[in-house]
């Protein structure tokens, strides 16, 4: 299917989304779409794939202009898309799932769908229970059932935002491999939204760049990083070069100490991150990492054994107390776990500042918001509802709700989804902290970000902690190595 967009236009109040873009997909190619935070990459995959409506401009297929009043409407007419965020639903079975949307009439044979569904998954090699819970998959796996959901709904041209942030490697490389295979033996087009321009260069042979709502340049694949960065930004701030730690404070110390869930428990855990030190956590996702994040948040309980802050024992550590302490905590989850969908960036800043009393200052509350968001270069306005900020502003703004003088940062994936200037940005306000003394644990699947950010780091392993290794003494190979199991 050839895809045309002409003239597409969106616009959010002040902000121009999508200023007029003209682009042209040939079938059984795979494109890729880069632009940093905000350009408007998914306003315009999200106008494409009938989620949003466009404010003006056409929608051609194989030479037919259409108008899609919903993303069903979309894959009936061969466009698929898989979002940003996830949009299956979890209280539901997978084959439930991979119903949704289809248009298979009134009584579906349910024995035929789960057998047609098995067979699907088999020729891209996903491992799919039709019987299971959404709830008991891993993201990679719900993307997996997603994937093959719009392929049997007819999907000719398939479109997938940032597909790769927070799935394993291996899911990763399957999912590299059937997209390869759906544009050259199947003949369906594909766009590959990314922030990383390796996987990028190494799966199309096409890109599109986007800056602040409007298409600045295109190019074959492949070609020098170097090149789409210009294209991606207008000016890149040098990068600076890191601090380097001096300090023997202890910040947080692990005795023996067994943290677990009903799904993982620990192996004891021994751990000392000093004042000022960036401290790395990698692993696959679910390999007990988030579990020690969580437990020293005060999140959940250290069942034996002992935890230190500085010098203080930490017995009964709940989120509170740990707040008090001067611990912090970022989640992954930044719209489920860290803001609050619908409420505004001033409400927000009210809720973190919370001085005793009876009433909020609202007019103090909207100073520092705009304040804040001035000062962390935040893309929104201090009335902006958090689902309104692209997903690198929410990550900025969460930044701009810490509290000034912390102990101890906890983060979990704090760059995922962000480009190449907000990464830069991100760690530098992290260093920044690092020169106070505070100590940043933290959490990445890029291993890349784990070796060149870390001071240390540790790798986890089927809830088990590997010896702690020196980063300026290790690579992302050998990582890699630790997060198969070796030791
Ligand atoms: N529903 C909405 N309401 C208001 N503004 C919006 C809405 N959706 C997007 N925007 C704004 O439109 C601009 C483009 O957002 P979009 O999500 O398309 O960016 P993006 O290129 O996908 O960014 P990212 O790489 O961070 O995902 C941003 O400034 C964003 O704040
Ligand atoms: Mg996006």
């Amino acid at each position: 299917m050839r895809v045309e967009l002409q003239n597409i236009r969106k616009h959010f109040g002040e902000v121009r989304a999508n200023d007029d873009i003209s682009l042209i997909f040939e079938p059984g190619k795979i494109y890729g779409l880069l632009g940093e935070n905000g350009a408007g990459k998914s306003t315009l995959m999200k106008i494409l794939s009938g989620f949003q409506k466009p404010d003006g401009g056409k929608i051609i297929l194989d030479g037919k202009a259409r108008r899609f009043d919903s993303p069903a409407d979309a894959l009936a007419a061969g466009v698929g898309m898989l979002y940003q965020e996830p949009l299956d639903m979890p209280p539901f079975l997978v084959l439930e799932n991979y119903l949704l949307g289809q248009r298979r009439g009134f009584a579906v044979n349910a024995r035929q769908a789960a057998k047609d569904l098995r067979e699907l998954g088999k020729k891209y090699g996903f491992d799919i229970q039709p019987e299971e819970h959404i709830r008991d998959l891993s993201l990679g796996e719900r993307q997996q059932l997603e994937l093959l959901r719009l392929l049997a709904g007819g999907a000719q041209l398939l479109i997938l935002d940032e597909p790769t942030t927070g799935i394993s490697t291996e899911q990763k490389v399957l999912l590299f491999d059937s997209m390869r295979k759906l544009a050259k033996d199947e003949g369906k087009t594909l766009i590959l939204v990314s922030h990383k321009l390796d996987e990028v260069q190494d799966l199309c042979s096409q890109v599109f760049v986007l800056r602040k709502g409007k298409l600045v340049g295109e190019a074959k694949l492949p070609c020098p990083n170097e090149l789409l960065v210009n294209l991606m930004f207008e000016k890149l701030p040098p990068r600076r070069e890191r601090a380097s730690r001096e300090q023997k404070q202890v910040a947080l110390e692990l005795k023996d100490a067994v943290v677990a869930t009903p799904r993982l428990e620990l192996q004891p855990l021994n751990l000392t991150v000093y004042a000022g030190e960036v401290f790395g956590l990698a692993g696959l996702e679910g390999s007990g990492q988030e579990i020690l994040l969580k437990a020293c948040a005060g999140l959940l309980p250290i069942r034996s054994g002992s935890m230190q802050l500085g010098h203080q024992p930490l017995d009964q550590l709940d989120y509170h107390a740990a707040r008090a302490g001067g611990i912090s905590y970022m989640a992954a989850g930044r719209v489920e776990e860290g803001l609050v969908a619908g409420l505004t960036l001033t409400e927000h800043m009210a809720l973190v500042d919370q001085e005793a009393g009876f009433f909020v200052d609202w007019a103090g509350s909207r100073a520092r918001t705009k304040e804040r968001v001035q000062h962390f270069q935040v893309v929104g306005t201090s009335e902006s509802t958090v689902e309104q900020l692209s997903g690198g502003n929410q990550q900025r703004f969460l930044f701009a709700m810490l509290p000034s003088s912390l102990k101890l940062i906890l983060l979990e994936h704090p760059t995922r989804g962000l480009d190449i200037r907000s990464t830069d940005w991100i760690w530098q306000q992290l260093d920044e902290r690092r020169k106070d003394g505070t100590a940043i644990l933290f959490i990445s699947a890029d291993l890349d970000e784990v070796v060149e950010r870390s001071d240390r780091i540790a790798v986890f392993s089927g809830g088990r902690m590997s010896r702690v290794v020196d980063a300026a003494k290790t690579n992302a190979e050998e990582l890699g190595h630790l997060i198969g199991g070796e030791q």
